[in-house]
C-alpha cells in the first residue's frame, strides 16, 4: 500500500492593516531607521489595533479565506492546532474559540506553544494526524498577536516584533507530495535567555509583576542570537543531508523571520543562493508563530507541485527544527 503522507492543500494568511514603520519607532523609543534596517533587515510591521480583538480573530480571517480557496466547509475541519504564545486567555485554548468563531462545530483542537518553533512542531504533530489515518483534514494556524506582550519603551525588542498569522490545510496524500521529514529539538535551559516571565503558576500577575514590566518579552538579544544562527542553520543542513537533497536540488528555504542576518547565515550553510530563500522580514518583522506560514502565503502563486521546501525555525525555549516538504499543488 502506498504510503499515506500529509501534504497541504491550501495556505492563507492574514496582516492587519496598521504598518508601523521604523521612522515611527524613531517618535517613541532611542532608535533609528539605518540601525534596524542593518541590525535586522526590518523596515515595517503590522499592528492589530482596536478594543476587543486577539489572536484568535486574525485567525479568523486567515481561515475563512483559506476555506474559501479551498472549496470546503468549516464543519468539514477534523482538528485545529493553534500554534501560538499569545493566546486570548490562558485558557481554554485559543482553538477552541477559533472553532467557535468560524463553525468548526466537528472539529476537536488545542494549542501548542513552541514559540518562534511552534508552526514547524505544529506541521509535525498536525502530520502525524493525517499519517496514520486518524484525520482526513487538519488545520494547523500559526500566530501571535506580539503587540499585547511588547514594551514600546524597550528599544531592544519594540523594533523586531509584530502581528500576524497563517493557516494551512493538510490532507492525505497518496503522491509522494507533503511532509516528507522533520527534525524537532528543545532545550529548557535557554528559558532564562528569552520568555514573559511573570502571568504563570511561577509568578502569578501581581501589582509587582506589572510595575517591573514582567508580562513583556524579555531577550537577551546577543545570547539568543548566537544560538539561533547555529542551531537553526545546523538542523536545516542535517535534514537536507539526510534526505540526500543538495542545495540545487532544494527550490525553497522557507526560514523563521526573526533577523535577516540568521537567515542569511542559515542560507549560507545550506548553500541555498539567496533567488531560493523567503523573505518578508522588511514588511512583517518577527510575527513568531505567524512567520512560516505568512511565507508560505506570500509565495504560494511561485509554488509549483513536487517542489522542494525546507521549512527551519528557532525560538524560545530553547526550540529549534526543520520539515521537508514537497508542495503539492
Ligand atoms: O525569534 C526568536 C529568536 N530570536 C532571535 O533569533 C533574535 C536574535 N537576536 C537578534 O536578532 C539581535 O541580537 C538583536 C536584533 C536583538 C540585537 O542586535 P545586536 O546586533 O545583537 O545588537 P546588540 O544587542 O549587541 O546591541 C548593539 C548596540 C548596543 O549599544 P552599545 O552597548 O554597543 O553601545 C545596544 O544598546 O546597539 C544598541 N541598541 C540599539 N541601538 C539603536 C540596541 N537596540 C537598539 C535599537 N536602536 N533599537
Amino acid at each position: 500500500m502506498q504510503k499515506v503522507h500529509a501534504a497541504i492543500t491550501a495556505v492563507n494568511g492574514y496582516a492587519p492593516e496598521y504598518i508601523l514603520t521604523n521612522h515611527e519607532l524613531e517618535t517613541m523609543v532611542d532608535t533609528n531607521d539605518e540601525w534596524i534596517t542593518s541590525r535586522t533587515g526590518i523596515k515595517e510591521r503590522r499592528i492589530q489595533k482596536g478594543e476587543g480583538l486577539g489572536t484568535s480573530d486574525m485567525a479568523v480571517h486567515a481561515v475563512n479565506g483559506l476555506l474559501t480557496k479551498r472549496g470546503i466547509t468549516a464543519e468539514e475541519i477534523d482538528l485545529i492546532i493553534f500554534c501560538t504564545i499569545t493566546p486570548d486567555m490562558p485558557f481554554p485554548a485559543t482553538a477552541n474559540v477559533l472553532a467557535d468563531k468560524i463553525g468548526a462545530k466537528n472539529a476537536w483542537g488545542f494549542d501548542l506553544e513552541a514559540a518562534c518553533s511552534g508552526f514547524i512542531f505544529g506541521l509535525t504533530t498536525g502530520a502525524q494526524f493525517i499519517e496514520t489515518g486518524k484525520h482526513k483534514k487538519v488545520l494547523v494556524v500559526g500566530g501571535d498577536k506580539m503587540s499585547s506582550i511588547i514594551n514600546y519603551e524597550d528599544r531592544t525588542t519594540c523594533i523586531i516584533f509584530g502581528d500576524g498569522c497563517g493557516a494551512v490545510l493538510l490532507e492525505p496524500n497518496t503522491e509522494g507530495l507533503g511532509v516528507i521529514d522533520s527534525i524537532l529539538r528543545s532545550d529548557g535551559s535557554g528559558r532564562d535567555l528569552l520568555n514573559q516571565k511573570a502571568g504563570g503558576s511561577l509568578k502569578p500577575a501581581s501589582h509587582e509583576t506589572v510595575d517591573a514590566k514582567e508580562h513583556y518579552a524579555y531577550q537577551e538579544g546577543q545570547q539568543v542570537f548566537k544560538f539561533a544562527v547555529t542551531n537553526m542553520a545546523d538542523v536545516a543542513a542535517e535534514i537536507m543531508e539526510r534526505n540526500n537533497l543538495t542545495a540545487e536540488e532544494v527550490d525553497w528555504l522557507v526560514p523563521h523571520q526573526a533577523n535577516k542576518r540568521i537567515i542569511d547565515a542559515t542560507a549560507n550553510r545550506c548553500g541555498v543562493t539567496s533567488d531560493k530563500v523567503m523573505i518578508n522580514i522588511d514588511r512583517y518583522g518577527n510575527t513568531t508563530n505567524g512567520t512560516v506560514p505568512l511565507c508560505l502565503w506570500e509565495w504560494e502563486k511561485r509554488l509549483k507541485k513536487g517542489d522542494d521546501l525546507i521549512l527551519a525555525a528557532f525560538g524560545g525555549g530553547f526550540t529549534w527544527g526543520s520539515v521537508y516538504l514537497k508542495w503539492a499543488y
